[in-house]
């Protein structure tokens, strides 16, 4: 028997389908809401609002669970690698040796970017903050691959687009830090892996020999897979809200690209990193800034703590901070802002203010200091983000476009401005 759920206004009961989702989510399908009682639902910052039916990411805020079509994050982490989950997210299984072997020589074929493309480069000034560069660049591929594009409906279009897309991100990215500290660009070597490849586009001079450390490798297979995706938050929903136009997919990524960068979302990790070296230039005590953090008067918040969705811990930031000891450990570096953010940490975490509102630290609080350790500078930290975002945004905006009854995304609002009033002219203002 069909679930329903009731609604009574003015008097009058509606009943509306109850949608239940494979782990036990429950949902109203209020779709004929308005139909029906003339009500549109309101919702500010989609807190409770469900966007689309998706088979991609289960996520358990309450009990900290988050997996990629069915595998736990941790599992994955532990086994895998970040293209092997960039293909499991798209595709939806994981590949056979002989699928993925197929899929990697596809990948790395699309690797370099057009020579016309790089010379956009050049109207940048040399600190753009590389978010501004990745989100242009990624728009402008649609320039250049409009024919493959234009038709997101288009499968074999669609395919190409998405090689081309995880293929030239890791360029993209590794140019525009070369840019920034006017090295020569290093071009892919195909010969490498998909993370070992980024790494030397990153780290490597021309006229050097230059070996990827595995420790650096694995570190940021790493990160990239923690960070693969995560259901319909800011960025991803951002990308399907765009996609949903049918606009091409390298606008509606870009899209998504733009909306990662601030502070609240993947900014934050730029953000945790320089609030502990705020707190270590003002000698290293941390009570002063947790009580910021819970002054209403102040708009400090405590970067890289609390979540829309997890509310008893983000098991990525479990998963982190361990990889973030191990790493620091094994390049033997001693990192004064580790210390400082295992104290904020433990601060906060005894501090009822943190304790009531569930506040625990995100993904982002100890992503930064790998990062540091890896020898990322600190403004391309959301740009790393972007990086292993992207299967998910492509995985997303392929279920997206892939369901036949998707629909373009157009919320509803409730006006609350003036009612109609007669126009004065400015002379009888
Ligand atoms: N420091 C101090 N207080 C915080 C806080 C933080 N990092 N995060 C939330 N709060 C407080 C809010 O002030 C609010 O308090 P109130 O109930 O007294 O008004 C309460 O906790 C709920 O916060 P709210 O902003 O309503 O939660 P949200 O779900 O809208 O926001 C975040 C979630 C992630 C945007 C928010 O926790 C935040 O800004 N965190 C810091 C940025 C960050 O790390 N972002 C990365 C997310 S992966």
């Amino acid at each position: 028997m069909e679930e329903t759920a009731k609604i009574i206004f003015e008097g009058k009961e509606y009943s509306f389908p109850v949608v239940r989702g494979s782990e036990g989510e429950l949902a109203i399908d209020i779709a004929k809401l308005r139909a029906q009682t003339g009500l549109v639902t309101l919702d500010d910052g989609f807190v409770n609002t469900g966007s689309t039916m998706s088979a991609i990411t289960f996520l358990d805020g309450e009990r900290g669970i988050l997996r990629y079509r069915g595998y736990d994050i941790a599992e994955l982490a532990e086994n895998s690698t970040f293209l092997e989950v960039a293909y499991l997210l798209i595709y939806g299984e994981l590949p056979s040796a002989a699928v993925f072997d197929n899929f990697k020589k596809t990948i790395t074929r699309h690797t370099l970017i057009h020579e016309d493309l790089k010379r956009l480069y050049d109207g940048f000034p040399k600190d753009a903050h590389p978010m501004a560069t990745l989100g242009s660049m990624i728009n402008t591929l649609s320039g250049y691959y409009i024919r493959d594009t234009s038709d997101p409906l288009d499968p074999v279009g669609r395919e190409l687009s998405i090689h081309r897309l995880l293929a030239k991100t890791p360029t993209i990215v590794a140019f525009s830090y070369k840019k920034s500290i006017g090295h020569p660009m290093m071009y892919p070597k195909n010969s490498l892996n998909y993370i070992a490849n980024f790494i030397r586009m990153m780290f490597a001079v021309p006229a050097e020999n230059y070996a990827v450390d595995p420790v650096i490798e694995r570190a940021l297979d790493l990160l990239l897979i923690l960070h693969a995706d995560h259901e319909q938050n800011c960025s991803t929903s951002t990308v399907r809200l765009v996609g949903s136009s049918r606009a091409n997919v390298f606008a509606a990524i870009s899209s998504g690209v733009n909306a990662l960068w601030g502070p609240l979302h993947g900014g934050a990790n730029q953000a945790v990193i320089e609030m502990l070296d705020e707190i270590h230039k003002e000698g290293g005590g941390v009570k002063k800034f947790v009580a910021l953090a819970k002054d209403k008067n102040s708009n400090f918040r405590l970067m890289g703590f609390g979540h829309r969705v997890y509310k008893n811990f983000d098991p990525r930031a479990k998963i982190i901070k361990k990889a973030c000891m191990d790493v620091l450990d094994k390049l033997g570096i001693k990192d004064p802002l580790l210390d400082i953010a295992m104290q904020l940490e433990d601060a906060a975490l005894k501090d009822d203010y943190f304790v009531e509102r569930k506040l625990y630290p995100n993904v982002d609080f100890y992503s930064g200091l790998i990062y540091r350790a890896l020898g990322i500078p600190t403004e391309m930290f959301t740009v790393m983000f972007a990086l292993g975002r992207m299967p998910g945004w492509i995985a997303q905006w392929k279920e997206m476009i892939e369901n036949p009854s998707a629909k373009i995304g157009r919320p509803r609002q409730i006006y609350n401005g003036h009612t109609a009033r007669p126009f004065i002219p400015i002379a009888k203002r």
